[in-house]
């Protein structure tokens, strides 16, 4: 590769788009760092076998404490981080239902994961992204704030709070030169996704024909974006959400 490479962390790694993520990422010459509740060690170790540099660690991203040992454990294999990509996130396990049917508990959770858990990450990796002089956060984001889609209120809202908290960070972050923004997928074909009965129920309309390009979306779509947002040349792009969807909305 022409660019050095990054050392690169993503959340929910193991599986779905983030291990399209990682895996695109470690042919780009990067080093990554799988973290996940499960399967980061499997996922990294399949990484190594097609000729990547790659560690996997479990962590709850909600997890104060998980995520001080995934930054610890990037910094002392690698010898520091330069890119934070919060993926991690609950969706493909969600009931779809009327906001007045979700539970506070429900409420609450999905909060936890989808907007506790990326704040989390930040803090957590902030000093080494401080060090790096070159870092990049990529928050996953969704289409879903911009299209308000019904029975999904507390993801619409968690989702809508990430691309918030991307701004916000755009405008702190910028004097330790780290670039913040965020990737908005449209509905993706993901391992979980495949795993339940959503692409069905989701309905043709979130799947391909509200789309410019009238197919469904596969995690292989979204690895480009992420490419562009980690390379040296998105060096003077901040706070952005990039919609990556076939044309479904117009940021
Ligand atoms: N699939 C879609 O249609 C779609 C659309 C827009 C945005 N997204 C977002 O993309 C991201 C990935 O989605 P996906 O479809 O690949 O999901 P997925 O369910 O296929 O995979 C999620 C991964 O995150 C991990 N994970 C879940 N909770 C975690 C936690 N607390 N700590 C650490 N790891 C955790 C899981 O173990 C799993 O490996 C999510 O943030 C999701 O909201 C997905």
């Amino acid at each position: 590769m022409s660019e050095l490479p990054k050392t690169v962390i993503v959340t929910g790694g193991a599986s779905g788009i983030g291990y399209a993520f990682c895996e695109h990422l470690a042919t780009l010459g990067h080093r990554i760092v799988v973290a996940d509740l499960r399967g980061g060690d499997e996922a990294a170790a399949r990484l190594r076998e097609q000729g990547a540099k790659a560690i996997g660690v479990q962590a709850d991203v909600v997890s104060e404490e998980d995520v001080a040992t995934m930054a610890a454990a990037a910094e002392r294999e690698f010898g520091g981080i330069d890119v934070l990509v919060n993926n991690a996130g609950l969706f493909t396990t969600l009931a779809l239902k009327p906001f007045e049917q979700i539970t506070n508990q429900e409420w609450m959770r999905v909060m936890e994961v989808n907007t506790l858990g990326p704040f989390n990450c930040a803090k957590a990796v902030l000093p080494a992204l401080r060090r790096s002089g070159r870092g990049r956060l990529v928050n996953i984001a969704s289409t879903v704030p911009i299209k308000g889609p019904p029975n999904m209120s507390h993801y619409v809202a968690s989702k809508g709070a990430v691309i918030a908290f991307t701004r916000s960070l755009a405008r702190e972050l910028a004097k330790d030169k780290i670039t913040v923004n965020a990737i908005a997928p449209g509905f993706t074909l993901s391992d979980g996704v495949l795993q339940t009965d959503l692409q069905n129920r989701i309905g043709d309309n979130a799947r391909t024909t509200g789309r410019c390009l009238q197919r469904d979306q596969v995690p292989a779509d979204l690895v480009g974006a992420l490419a562009y947002l980690v390379s040296d040349g998105a060096g003077f792009v901040t706070g952005q959400t990039l919609a990556v969807d076939g044309g479904g909305v117009f940021l």
